[in-house]
């Protein structure tokens, strides 16, 4: 009996001795030898004799990534560039990469990463570019000696580490110090993680990087940015911000006036894009707003001074009824403007339509592909001259395909826009040309606010008439009366109809 019972207490020292050994120190690396049977490893040399290998081991069913460079690429790497890349493998814990002095990007996507080693690039001193997309790396798993240089005199070196891909992960904060080591970060992506607000820590993280040009924060759940977020960054140009919960632009976004040039913000909650929203975006060239489930208006004087715009993307914004085209005239560079799929019904532009042509301001010089299908295009006389004027003026040839039509009013309604004239839209052209500068009617044209005012104004009217010469009648009556009965009461009430009758006309004609 007792020598069962340490029978039994031995196996079980033994076997709580090998899963320590296994999880804590042994690091397990797939064999190099013959590597390159399994995996592809493809070498170029170019012109300048710059020597560039690629070792493509995706979807080999790999269970670790090899203990070494395979000996293909030669003993001294210094000045090549190797590609490597453990993507579709299910590796789980990322150990520490294999020495090389070549220039390297990893990547090791759908790897079912949730796990990551300490020093992981210490010994490849030219990491470039890491890319941990799709796996299931957390916050915590972020930790400050993942991205350790090596040791020098007192302090750790920096890695030199440009881009960074951990889109599709499950990150919900960040550490403090977690970006610490690779403070030459360019080109950072946070896409589809968890996070839901940007916490004293992450902020802490993300000011560690300030020289990042790219920053992807895309389909996470933010619902607002800290109103410091962008102090740190100087270089970001290109922002992708879409797929969260924003409801308007956020204040922050300001810092980024003078170097930002691309811009992301579909797929949010916004319902209105005012005129300071997007304030001094002077050197903005790309803007795509599109996906916004309640976006109604895009204000007057919004593009005022995104005198830069090359492109605009504004589509597939199902309650999109007001967009300011006025201030977009002013952006002489934009080549694109899609507004396709909206519910649109004008395009607000103010040509000078009475000069000739040859003497009208050139706007949009530069604008040739202009997409207005699907909104309820209402097509009158003004809709026809600034189509006109895109056309004739802007090369822009385009806007068109076969669902780009007009609604209203119903002589045109399926026309084409692309056939849609300013004889055929200003016909007659008094009654076209006075309802243009109007604000949005609806409906019939006796509910214009206008019609209502008129009516109103003349009941009145004709009604303090009527008082006034009723009045008068009774007072004379009461003379008359006091005096003799030569007047009888069929004539005074024929004088009340005809001078009724008389004011309701005037009022009309008025
Ligand atoms: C490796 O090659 C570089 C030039 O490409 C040379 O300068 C260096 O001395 C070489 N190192 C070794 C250990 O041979
Ligand atoms: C990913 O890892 C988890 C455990 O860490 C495991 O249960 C799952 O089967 C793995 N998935 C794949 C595709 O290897
Ligand atoms: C604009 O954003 C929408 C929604 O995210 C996306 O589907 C579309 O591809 C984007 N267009 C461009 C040109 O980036
Ligand atoms: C589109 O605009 C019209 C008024 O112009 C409005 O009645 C309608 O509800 C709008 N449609 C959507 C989906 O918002
Ligand atoms: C148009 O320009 C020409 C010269 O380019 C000028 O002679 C003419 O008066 C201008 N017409 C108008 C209406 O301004
Ligand atoms: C319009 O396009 C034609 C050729 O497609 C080109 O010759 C002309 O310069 C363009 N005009 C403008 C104002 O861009």
């Amino acid at each position: 009996m007792d020598n069962f019972l340490k029978l039994i207490i031995l196996t079980l020292m033994v076997i709580f001795a090998n899963k320590n050994f296994s999880n804590g120190n042994k690091v397990r690396y797939e064999s190099v030898e013959k590597a390159c049977e399994k995996c592809s490893c493809i070498g170029t040399k170019d012109r300048t004799n710059f020597r560039r290998y690629i070792l493509d081991c995706s979807m080999t069913k790999l269970n670790y990534i090899l203990a070494g460079w395979p000996a293909e690429f030669g003993d001294n790497q210094t000045g090549t560039e190797i590609i490597a890349s453990f993507s579709g493998n299910p590796i789980r814990e990322l150990p520490q990469l294999p020495e090389t002095d070549a220039v390297v990007s990893f990547s090791c996507r759908h790897c079912n990463i949730t796990e990551i080693g300490s020093a992981v690039f210490v010994d490849v001193v030219n990491i470039k570019r890491v890319d941990l997309s799709w796996n299931g790396i957390t916050g915590d798993e972020l930790r400050v000696d993942v991205f350790r240089g090596r040791f020098s005199s007192r302090e750790y070196d920096p890695i030199p580490l440009e881009e960074l891909d951990l889109s599709h992960n499950l990150i919900l904060t960040l550490e403090r110090r977690a970006f610490e080591h690779i403070p030459h970060l360019k080109i950072l992506n946070l896409a589809y993680n968890k996070f839901d607000l940007i916490d004293p820590t992450t902020m802490a993280a993300l000011s560690t990087v300030s020289e990042l040009t790219q920053l992807d924060l895309s389909y996470n759940h933010l619902k607002t940015l800290p109103g410091t977020f962008f102090h740190p960054f100087n270089h970001i140009h290109k922002l992708h911000i879409e797929g969260n919960l924003l409801e308007t632009i956020p204040d922050c976004f300001n810092q980024l006036a003078n170097s930002l040039k691309s811009l992301h913000i579909s797929v949010n909650p916004i319902k209105i894009i005012s005129a300071d929203s997007l304030l001094g975006f002077k050197n903005l060239k790309f803007l795509n707003m599109s996906h916004m489930p309640v976006l109604k208006t895009v204000s007057s004087g919004t593009f005022a001074h995104l005198k830069s715009l090359e492109v605009v993307i504004c589509k597939d914004n199902p309650q999109l009824e007001t967009f300011d085209v006025e201030s977009l005239k002013l952006a002489t560079d934009l080549k694109q403007l899609d507004l396709s799929n909206c519910n649109l019904s004008r395009l607000n532009v103010d040509f000078e339509f009475e000069m000739p042509i040859e003497n009208q301001t050139k706007y949009w010089q530069n604008l040739h592909k202009v997409r207005l299908s699907e909104n309820p295009w209402e097509c009158n006389c003004f809709m026809a001259h600034t189509l006109e004027g895109m056309v004739l003026y802007n090369n822009a040839t385009k806007y068109s395909n076969f669902k780009a039509r007009c609604a209203t009013p119903y002589e045109l309604a399926g026309t084409l826009l692309d056939d849609l004239t300013v004889e055929k839209a200003c016909q007659p052209l008094s009654t076209n040309m006075q309802a243009v500068p109007d604000p949005p009617l609806e409906g019939h044209p006796f509910l214009r606010p206008k019609a209502i005012v008129l009516t109103i104004i003349a009941s009145v009217v004709i009604i303090g008439i009527g008082f006034v010469v009723g009045f008068a009648i009774v007072m004379i009556r009461r003379k008359l009366s006091q005096s003799s009965t030569l007047f009888t009461t069929p004539i005074r009430y024929t004088t009340v109809r005809n001078s009724t009758m008389s004011t309701m006309s005037s009022a009309t004609v008025e």
